[in-house]
């Protein structure tokens, strides 16, 4: 058996131990088994007696006492203690320890277990057509590419769609401003998406013919006027061009293949409609068709339609995303509907989610989860932006990053040009991922260039040099520690390297159910601090006899498994040589 997520197999123990001594039934999560802060003494600290002393009107320690009287986890642990006002400390047993590490060098997974295959379909990037992506979509992006990674790692099917805005009552203006330019063909490109849009803008607020024609643009567009819908796709097409130099310079695994825009839906709204208005669940308000899912009000404590008709019989927003839980579950058996978009529109997807679970297509098994996040902020805490005060361009952004990362790296790697540019590609852009996976996905966070390339720290950097110096220090030790070699853990720091190497599976876990990337970032820190912390104190080329040499070798190894391993779950490279 693989160690798979040790905090889980305490938990279990732990569990059996409380129904035999106090005859309570409580989950393997509900044990409250957490990793001790390092000087505790311990590995591990169970936290459950305090939490149960008042359900069960005892004190804390007496039902400590009772539960290390019950645990049968000798196997494991040593003795456990009973400290303070009812810890229960429990310290992994030495050998145990030295044998699942010397077993996990010949598993590609780290000990990760796959999990029962669920169907994701998950929402991502979604740009505007004709519109630069900004900031927020570089968020969705990152983020949604690790949640991509992981629950694929995880082994579910995973399924991606770019909610691409591509429909909608601008189209007449723009394609006005096509017509404008003399545009026919494909012939032509848009460079700045976003001058096109403001220049058809100004020109609709300023010009009431060119909104009359725009207008009429519309009607036609949706009526499916052929030259209209020809024109309407060389917009699109070109757009997906811009989109698809910022993928392929991300490096996501967002393809051609995976847009399903706002217009894909259009042939099953007015289905929509029918089955909400068949099922009872529609009002008609001011002309419109709405859903008022219960419990949603304004200020005034009136209720909040989510609008599913306008009253000129055409689809907006929420109408389309209605459509779009309809056909994810219904039509493409989705068991997971995930939505990566910013936190400011929480409660358009609560609303969506509402009525969706009332018109029976999200239920107790087919789940909804709407993964918020904050702003990306400029160093003067402001949303990001231009010196100039324009939008951000992403392209030129992570051109900047790459740029600047060769600066970082230039120095060490003069001697290999053409891999020094591979580096940088991998620093440079690895650092705006990580600077955007390593907080809290829910708080802003404040683009720093300097914090984000720093070599010290919580930073991608960091972790691609340690990686990278552990491989120089296997390829110049050796490479005989094959899977079974036996693993010894005399001093302190190698320890506590093999307890970390082991937690790989259970922060692997948080952070895939939490959609908590940078739960998975914290993990990897630790571990490369615990890995110069090791390498500090235990020698590996000079270690005092063979044995130890080669089972330093092991841990070594294994390090660099887990930051290789965790670094592209979070889309990151590690390179080999740096
Ligand atoms: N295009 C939208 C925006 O830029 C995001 C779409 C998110 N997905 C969705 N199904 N609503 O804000």
């Amino acid at each position: 058996m693989l160690a798979g997520d040790i905090g889980l197999e305490l938990g279990l123990r732990v569990a059996d131990a409380l129904k035999a001594a106090l005859d309570v039934d409580i989950t393997p999560v509900e044990a409250l088994i957490r990793p001790a802060a390092p000087g505790r003494g311990a590995d591990y600290q169970c936290n459950v007696a305090m939490s149960l002393a008042k359900r069960l009107g005892r004190p804390p320690r007496d039902v400590a006492a009772a539960l290390v009287e019950h645990l049968d986890a000798a196997d494991l642990v040593e003795p456990p203690e009973v400290a303070g006002p009812g810890f229960v400390n429990l310290t992994l047993r030495r050998d145990w320890l030295q044998e699942h590490t010397s077993r996990l060098l010949g598993d590609d997974r780290l000990g990760v277990p796959e999990a029962r295959p669920r169907r994701y379909a998950i929402d991502y990037s979604s740009p505007n057509v004709a519109k630069e992506m900004h900031v927020g979509h570089l968020r969705s992006t990152i983020i949604g590419d690790a949640v991509v990674r992981l629950l694929e790692f995880a082994g579910h099917e995973v399924i991606r769609h770019n909610h691409l805005g591509d429909w909608g009552t601008p189209f007449g203006m723009l394609i006005e401003h096509l017509v404008d330019l003399g545009w026919t063909s494909g012939e032509h490109s848009i460079g700045d998406l976003d001058g096109f849009y403001q220049q058809a803008r100004k020109k609709f607020d300023a010009d009431p013919a060119f909104a009359d024609r725009a207008r009429h643009r519309v009607v036609a567009l949706q009526g499916g006027d052929e030259p209209t819908l020809a024109l309407w796709r060389e917009l699109v097409r070109e757009s997906e061009r811009h989109f698809a130099t910022v993928y392929e310079l991300l490096g996501v695994k967002l393809t051609d293949g995976d847009y399903y825009g706002e217009s894909f839906y259009n042939p099953f709204l007015d289905e929509v409609v029918d089955e909400l208005e068949a099922k009872g669940l529609t009002e008609v308000s001011d002309g419109a068709v709405c859903v008022f899912p219960p419990g949603f009000t304004n200020r005034e404590g009136e209720p909040l339609p989510l609008i599913v008709r306008k009253s000129d019989g055409g689809y907006g927003y929420a109408g389309t995303d209605l459509a779009t839980a309809r056909y994810w579950t219904r039509d493409r058996g989705a068991t997971d509907l995930l939505y990566l978009v910013g936190t400011p529109q929480a409660q358009h997807f609560r609303m969506v989610f509402a009525a969706s679970r009332a018109a029976g297509w999200l239920d107790d098994d087919h789940r909804a989860a709407h993964i918020g996040f904050g702003s990306v902020l400029g160093e003067d805490g402001k949303i990001l932006r231009t010196r100039a005060g324009g939008t951000v361009k992403l392209v030129d952004l992570l051109r900047e990053a790459v740029d600047r990362a060769a600066a970082v790296v230039g120095e060490r790697s003069k001697q290999d040009p053409e891999g020094q540019g591979r580096v940088a590609r991998a620093v440079g852009i690895g650092a705006v991922k990580y600077a955007d996976l390593s907080g809290d996905r829910e708080k802003d966070y404040v683009f720093a260039w300097d914090r984000m390339l720093a070599m010290e720290g919580n930073t991608s950097v960091y972790l691609q040099y340690a990686n990278a110096r552990v491989l120089s220090i296997v390829r110049r030790v050796g490479h005989d520690a094959e899977p079974g070699t036996p693993v010894v853990l005399a001093e302190p720091a190698e320890r506590a390297l093999a307890v970390k190497v082991l937690q790989f599976p259970a922060a692997l876990a948080t952070a895939t159910e939490e959609y908590a990337p940078h739960k998975l970032c914290t993990y990897l820190y630790e571990t490369a601090v615990a890995f110069s912390a090791f390498y500090e104190s235990c020698p590996i080329a000079q270690a005092e006899d063979d044995r130890t040499r080669r089972s330093r070798l092991v841990l070594a190894r294994l390090t660099s498994r887990a930051l290789t391993l965790g670094l592209s779950l979070l889309g990151i490279e590690a390179p080999d040589r740096m």
